[in-house]
């Protein structure tokens, strides 16, 4: 049922104060001497200490799951201690990568059962390594075969383009990083942070979904564009790889996300006045290069597109370029605040482009053929 909406994707973006809440409810309670809230992740609390001595974590997804994975890996890393890596799944099958017994495996999937994950599942649980899942369907492959695993209880995604999926998941994994992470004094500080974070999300996602009509002008102004660039880095790194996808995806256009890092090492070579090009630059450690960033690709006459924090949009680009303001959180999971415009802007260059939002030519909700 889609309510008051035109469409699944639609309702799916709106909903996502909701889902969210949803996906931490029960989830942040408190506890301890000091009364204060921590995480408790019920599938995943018998086999913390086998994760905590895992040698390595890999995250094996595909498409938007690998996206919200990315997003979470330095969280996770900086957290736990423990190098994370990152597979797309069709690839760890082709290059038969080794897997060991002393590997935590999180496999991602909203639906639970695309065919290329669920084979790097087998294949990981033949190689002995601790497998867990992070996916939206109680009762699916990826749930009944994993070791251990979290549900992200966001209720069903029907429109084909995963929305509400990829910010519930890039939580859950957050709260992840903080179950597996020591609760020492060190890094309580951190810790509450990314804890009173998680709390105000849903709040700051209603407020950025107040872009909707900004959204919609700015897509009137790319309609007929041929090609659209993403660029981010550090955590935006995986909002330019997600922005990109559901642009090319739902509104089948041409979209690119870059790593702002390598603009040099060949895409500057396509920067003119005509190509438009989203830079994501709301503050954190990354901000001063891509301040520096702005300025080389303004110095080109690029045509930008600058997605800052509240407040930032005159100081970042002046007046030379579009600018999406967005409210600040806390640095990790600002990647959940940042794509909510970018979905919204796919959403609209779909309409408006005349294409099937919710069933994007060639493609399926569930990709259960390998
Ligand atoms: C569980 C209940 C929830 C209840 C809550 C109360 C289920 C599905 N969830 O939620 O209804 O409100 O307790 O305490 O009954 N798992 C995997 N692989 C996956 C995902 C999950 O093996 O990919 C396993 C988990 O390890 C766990 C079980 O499935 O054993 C349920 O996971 P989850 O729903 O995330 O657990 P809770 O949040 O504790
Ligand atoms: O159900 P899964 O999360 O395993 O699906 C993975 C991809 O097929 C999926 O995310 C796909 O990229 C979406 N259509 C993107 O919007």
């Amino acid at each position: 049922n889609k309510g008051k909406y035109e469409h699944y994707m639609q309702k799916e973006i709106h909903e996502q104060p909701e889902s969210l809440t949803t996906t931490m409810r029960g989830r942040l309670i408190r506890g301890g001497s000091s009364n204060r809230k921590s995480v408790l992740l019920g599938g995943l609390k018998d086999h913390l200490k086998t994760i905590r001595r895992s040698r390595r974590i890999v995250f094996i997804g595909c498409g938007t799951s690998y996206n919200a994975a990315l997003a979470a890996r330095t969280i996770l890393e900086e957290l736990s201690g423990i190098p994370v890596t990152m597979e797309i799944a069709s690839d760890l099958l082709d290059r038969q990568a080794p897997v060991y017994r002393d590997d935590t495996i999180i496999f991602v999937s909203q639906s639970g059962e695309t065919a290329d994950t669920l084979n790097a599942l087998e294949y990981s649980l033949s190689n002995g390594a601790l497998c867990v899942g992070i996916t939206n369907t109680v009762g699916s492959a990826i749930a009944r075969n994993t070791h251990c695993g979290v549900h992200i209880n966001a209720g069903s995604e029907i429109g084909v383009a995963s929305t509400k999926a990829y910010t519930s998941q890039i939580v859950v994994m957050a709260m992840v990083a903080l179950a597996i992470g020591a609760d020492t004094i060190s890094t309580k500080p951190r810790r509450e942070a990314i804890i009173e974070s998680l709390l105000e999300l849903p709040g700051k996602v209603k407020q950025v979904l107040k872009l909707d009509e900004e959204m919609k002008d700015l897509a009137k102004s790319l309609i007929s564009e041929q090609s659209l660039l993403m660029f981010g880095r550090g955590y935006n790194y995986a909002t330019a790889l997600e922005g990109a996808l559901k642009v090319k995806e739902v509104a089948l256009m041409h979209s690119e996300g870059i790593l702002a890092g390598e603009m040099k090492h060949g895409p500057l070579a396509l920067v003119d006045e005509h190509l438009p090009i989203v830079v994501i630059a709301t503050r954190d450690q990354c901000f001063s290069k891509q301040q520096s960033v702005i300025q080389q690709l303004k110095a080109r006459k690029g045509r930008l597109i600058v997605m800052c924090s509240e407040g930032d949009g005159t100081a970042v680009c002046g007046s030379s370029c579009r600018v999406i303001e967005v409210p600040l959180v806390v640095d990790c999971l600002q990647p959940v605040v940042n794509i909510v415009p970018l979905q919204l802007l796919a959403y609209h260059l779909t309409v408006l482009r005349g294409y099937n939002v919710d069933q994007p030519r060639n493609l399926a909700k569930s990709v259960t053929t390998e």
